[in-house]
């Protein structure tokens, strides 16, 4: 039987990392990693998951805090001492333009959407190189082209997508390959996590956004996201990389 890829998923506790570790243990070629901050959504993650959760290893942890990222490096180092994908889910958004957005507030948005991605991939590249044909995907977002909501968040992913295409390039040397999901409005915690709206106004949003997508509704992560993740990660992919994938129900076509 072929060996199981080790992959590590950063915010699978929630959204889209939670419904790629969904997917990713249904095909049952994967043993699953997650890393990511609070406490109460990693207890909520593994009561959906039922008894799929005793397969996860889930850190707990801040991607922009190098102790922390270090720490992951050392529990995947001792249990597994390889790793074939990683996932950079993780990340944070917070609505407001220049007026709006404070100091604060951007610094942490470019902390954890960007530096963390450029931190925690620096610090597990030597088990990356360690992996069978390891790739490394990014969820950027449709943001880092068309600007709006927030100035931060779009900054950090226009960024991200540089990072992805130099991480892609650096990286040929060992094999790795790195790419990038850029997803439209997909449906998760993201703005109840922010802050930004309460979940009453949340399930407003998400109706009268389903009408403004060409192909008629927002993205759901198992069905339009996770699978693209799968290849991206998976030996079905190993002469693509530097590639960045609009995943958008044809939004950014109109
Ligand atoms: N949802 C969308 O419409 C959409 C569209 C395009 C791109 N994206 C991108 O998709 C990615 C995932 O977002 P999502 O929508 O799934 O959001 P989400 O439901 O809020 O999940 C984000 C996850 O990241 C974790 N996280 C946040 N900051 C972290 C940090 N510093 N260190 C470790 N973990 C951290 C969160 O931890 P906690 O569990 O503690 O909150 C949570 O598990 C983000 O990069 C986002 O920009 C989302």
């Amino acid at each position: 039987m072929e060996e199981k890829k080790v992959i590590l998923v950063t915010g699978g506790a929630s959204g889209i990392g939670f419904g790629t570790i969904e997917y990713l243990l249904e095909q049952g070629k994967y043993e699953v990693i997650s890393f990511s901050r609070g406490e109460k959504n990693i207890n909520l993650a593994k009561e959906k998951l039922k008894e799929k959760a005793d397969s996860v290893l889930f850190l707990q942890g801040d991607i922009s805090n190098e102790d922390d990222c270090k720490k992951v490096f050392e529990e995947i180092d001792n249990k597994y001492g390889k790793l074939d994908g990683l996932v950079n889910s993780a990340g944070i958004i917070k609505l407001g333009g220049l007026e709006e957005q404070t100091l604060e507030q951007w610094n942490n948005s470019i902390n954890v959407n960007l530096t963390g991605i450029f931190l925690l991939s620096k610090i597990l590249l030597p088990l990356l190189k360690k992996g069978t044909n390891a790739s490394i995907l990014n969820i950027s977002s449709i943001h880092s082209e068309k600007p709006g909501g927030s100035i931060a968040y779009c900054t950090s992913k226009a960024g991200l997508d540089m990072l992805t295409k130099f991480m892609a390039q650096d990286l040929t040397k060992y094999k790795i390959r790195v790419n990038s999901i850029n997803p439209a409005f997909v449906e998760s915690n993201i703005y109840l996590n922010s802050g930004d709206y309460t979940e009453s106004e949340y399930k407003e949003l998400i109706k009268k956004r389903n009408s403004t997508y060409p192909l008629g509704r927002i993205g759901n992560v198992y069905d339009d996201i996770a699978p693209l993740v799968e290849f991206l990660l998976s030996d079905k992919s190993l002469w693509t990389t530097g590639s960045i994938y609009v995943v958008d129900g044809g939004k950014s076509l109109f």
